[in-house]
């Protein structure tokens, strides 16, 4: 690839102008993910660092086979691979545990394997018919779905990183975040009323994501910013883990199962301090940043205790993306921009969450801070469809997990890329999950 791919698509047409864009988002994806793992040790790759995740080889070979079944076979009848490379890195036919003692390929073989896969994508490419009836690759959607799988890997690669066992995965360099500033007011007050929940969108937007419906709520109160590892200590030193009256009954019985006492990655390096520790790096527990992977029943015990409760779906949503000014809904929380390094904490390379209130910019028609990036939130609302869903193009990707104990997550950490996260979009994990860059914010 390189100049010469790039060339063929400059043409004065929406559809070259598209393929350009696509064709440079691609690359740069690719760059990333390998950027990711190239300080990683071959046998680092190849270990499975924790019964949840998958040995990071597995992703890396797992990318490029999603890449080769939806931009050549779906879409052009054009597969590369055998059937039996196919099944070892589909997901829903290799449970994670026997991913490990499988015949994956190795760092050299999958870059490979990973090249030949996108030159052919490239080849393929030239011809597509970006404007066409076919609702794939129409506005170039495959393109971004296999766009989004790659960002949304790479997030799981850092969660992976995060679990290593040993001196941990240390990055080369942790970019500058901006200083915190804690805003005046705790809580900010959404007026009643109706808003749109979801979208229509069929360029950028995943099936679980649609369609647009309107959604009337009563008045609420939502936190300003995400709960601190400052209060949530608060609720650790008051016995929290201990008083089974604030738990969710299945949340008091895993904290005894597990013997959970605070969240994953806090620790005591005597009595009276708390530490944390993150990506081979350890420091005391920052008072200002957000308290970062508690589960889903911790955040909802946290909650009762504060004499609060978790936000809704919707409540979050409506929060995030409606303008109550202009009756219109917004892509991120600041507007329909892009995220920059102004306006919200994305795109990896901080390794960690910034101070609350350090984004001033990227405030919502509400005044709700910290929407986007630094943690993941913890909705109460269970994963289920919207009216007038229908799965595309796959029901693996989100409707076999509908209503099925998974809770929704919102808003993306400082582990997202940009191009894989807005206000309609949908994550979803068990309660009990902590590997996640996740925290919450509480509502009354
Ligand atoms: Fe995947």
């Amino acid at each position: 690839m390189g100049a010469g791919i790039l060339t063929i698509y400059r043409m004065d047409t929406k559809c070259g102008q598209t393929k350009e864009l696509v064709v440079e988002k691609l690359a740069e994806a690719r760059e990333r993910t390998r950027w990711l793992l190239h300080t990683v040790s071959d046998e680092d790759l190849a270990r499975q660092h924790a019964e949840i995740m998958s040995p990071l080889i597995w992703d890396y070979g797992h990318i490029g086979n999603y890449e080769e079944l939806w931009l050549l076979e779906q879409a052009f009848g054009r597969g590369l691979s055998e059937r039996e490379l196919y099944d070892m890195y589909d997901a829903s036919l290799t449970p994670r545990s026997e991913r490990p003692s499988l015949n994956l390929l190795d760092r050299g073989d999958a870059d490979r394997y990973l090249d030949a896969v996108r030159e052919a994508v490239f080849e393929a490419f030239a011809d597509a018919d970006l404007d066409g009836e076919d609702p794939l690759l129409q506005s170039a959607f495959v393109y971004h779905m296999v766009l989004q799988h790659e960002y949304q890997h790479n997030e799981t690669m850092l969660q992976t990183l995060q679990l290593i066992q040993g001196a941990g995965y240390r990055p080369e360099m942790r970019a500058v975040l901006p200083a915190g500033n804690p805003p005046e007011e705790e809580m900010v007050y959404v007026a009643g009323g109706p808003f749109v929940m979801g979208t229509d969108d069929r360029v950028w937007a995943l099936d679980n994501e649609r369609v647009a419906h309107e959604v009337e709520l009563p008045g609420f109160y939502l936190d300003t910013t995400p709960v601190t590892n400052r209060a949530y200590l608060q609720f650790v030193e008051d016995g929290g883990y201990d008083r089974e009256e604030l738990w969710d009954p299945r949340g008091w019985e895993w904290v005894k199962e597990e013997e959970v006492s605070a969240p994953k990655h806090w620790y005591q390096p005597d009595p009276h301090r708390w530490w944390t520790q993150c990506f081979g790096f350890d420091e005391p527990l920052r008072g200002d940043a957000p308290v970062m992977h508690v589960s889903w029943f911790e955040a909802d015990a946290y909650a009762r205790w504060a004499g609060k409760r978790l936000p809704t779906e919707p409540e979050w949503e409506k929060a995030a993306s409606w303008d109550p000014a202009t009756g219109t809904k917004r892509l991120y929380p600041w507007g329909d921009e892009p995220a920059n390094g102004a306006r919200a904490n994305l795109d990896q390379l901080a390794y960690r969450p910034a101070e609350i209130g350090a984004y001033p910019d990227g405030a919502s028609a509400y005044g709700v801070l910290g929407m986007i990036g630094d943690v993941w939130e913890w909705t109460a609302s269970e994963f289920s469809s919207y009216p007038g869903f229908e799965s595309f193009p796959y029901p693996e990707y989100s409707e076999i997990f509908f209503d099925d104990g998974y809770r929704v997550l919102r808003g993306g950490s400082w582990a997202t890329r940009p191009g894989a996260i807005r206000t309609t979009f949908r994550n979803w994990d068990f309660p009990i999950r902590r590997q996640l860059f996740v925290g919450f914010r509480c509502a009354k």
